[in-house]
């Protein structure tokens, strides 16, 4: 099983929609196997947004400073799922980084519009509603950082059995 790491930014947050996002998760037979909502400080941001997922080297300084700053609007809800080929399935439920250009059907298609341009020119990243681990080498990572072992848990959903070997 693949563990892939979710945030959900303060856009979504703010706007109350964090339910019906979760409720598209579940309905997809991923675990949930940490959860928690917390005010996340500028280190924290910069290890994960560039320590991790270069986002400083790849789209430079103003883009990133800005997306930082959009990351502490409010607090966000990180989570780990669990799941067969987790990561990808999973950004392909989130769609493009552009809400403009995410097909309709995805998180970010079917929950947001805006576009780069119009973000870059008042200063804010891209409100793109949830972060997910683009592969399994993030992912790794990014759940250590996010979280201790301890906070992972082991439980047995009903969408096991069809995972696993026929009991005789
Ligand atoms: O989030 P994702 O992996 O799809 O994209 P990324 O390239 O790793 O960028 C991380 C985040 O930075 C995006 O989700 C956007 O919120 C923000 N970003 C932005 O505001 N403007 C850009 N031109 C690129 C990224
Ligand atoms: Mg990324």
């Amino acid at each position: 099983m693949e563990r892939s790491l979710i945030i959900f930014k303060p856009d979504a947050v703010l706007r109350g929609i964090i339910g019906e996002i979760i409720t598209r998760f579940e309905r997809a037979g991923f675990k949930i196997i940490a959860m928690k909502m917390l005010q996340p400080s500028y280190d924290d941001l910069f290890t994960h947004y560039e320590g991790i997922g270069t986002l400083k080297t790849r789209k430079g300084d103003e883009i990133f400073e800005s997306q930082l700053a959009s990351m502490q609007d409010g607090p966000v809800i990180a989570m780990v799922l669990e799941g067969v080929e987790a990561v990808e399935t999973i950004r392909k439920m989130v769609g493009a980084t552009e809400p403009k250009s995410a097909a309709p059907g995805t998180i970010r298609g079917d929950y947001a519009h805006v576009t780069y341009g119009a973000a870059a020119s008042v200063g804010r990243g891209v409100a793109n509603i949830i972060h997910a681990s683009a592969d399994l080498s993030e992912a790794k990572k990014e759940i250590s950082h996010w979280f201790s072992d301890s906070e992972l848990h082991t439980y047995d959903t009903v969408h096991q059995p069809f995972t696993q070997p026929r009991k005789k």
